[in-house]
């Protein structure tokens, strides 16, 4: 029996803060950098639980993407990751459906940067690609980010999009996406 439940990471003890960064890092082999984890705190973790062990994190946080002239605020989702042993159960749809119905009422955007391996599960979901050029608001001005062109997927919420123009995201250390 596995169940989902969220929480903000303020309400998450350090044991269950470690048990999440250890899955993420036993799901991304190693490439979870301190930055990706950080990126993935201070906002709503959907955690998904068999008795007490932990099999799957996704984590939804609030950041500020710019698109025609609006800073929308945007729901972006972090971390996803389920065990290996623990695939194709319906885990991450579960945790992504809970982090949705918290995008839906909270935010005026959904986003989020997808591993190739994801793209299409984000796509039955109802994400849409980023066609148009991604960009960051970075200290000393907006720059292009091509390298992550393509891999953003957004949710279209309240705000109205061109998924054809330009989306810039705030800045931030690590991967910008
Ligand atoms: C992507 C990942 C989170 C999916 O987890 P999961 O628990 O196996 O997914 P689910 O069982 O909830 O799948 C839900 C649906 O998406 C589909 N799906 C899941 N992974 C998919 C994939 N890689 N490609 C295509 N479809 C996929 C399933 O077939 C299922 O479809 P259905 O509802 O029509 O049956 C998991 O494979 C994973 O942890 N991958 C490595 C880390 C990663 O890439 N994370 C994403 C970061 S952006």
């Amino acid at each position: 029996m596995v169940e989902v439940r969220t929480a903000h990471t303020g309400e998450l003890d350090a044991t269950t803060l470690e048990a999440a960064r250890a899955l993420l890092d036993g799901v991304f082999r190693g490439e979870m950098s301190d930055h990706d984890w950080e990126h993935a705190l201070g906002g709503v973790h959907a955690l998904a639980w068999e008795g007490a062990e932990l099999v799957g994190h996704a984590s939804l946080v609030q950041r500020r993407l710019l698109h025609r002239g609006r800073a929308l605020r945007t729901g972006y989702v972090e971390g996803v990751g389920v065990r290996a042993d623990r695939r194709g159960r319906g885990h991450a749809g579960a945790m992504m459906g809970a982090l949705e119905h918290v995008l839906r009422r909270a935010y005026d955007l959904g986003a989020l940067g997808a591993t190739d391996e994801a793209a299409e599960f984000y796509e039955g979901r109802g994400w849409k690609r980023w066609e148009g050029p991604t960009s960051a608001l970075t200290p000393v001005g907006v720059a292009r980010t091509e390298d992550d062109d393509g891999g953003v997927y957004v949710l279209a919420l309240a705000a109205p999009l061109d998924l054809a123009a330009e989306l810039t995201c705030d800045w931030r250390d690590g991967d910008v996406w």
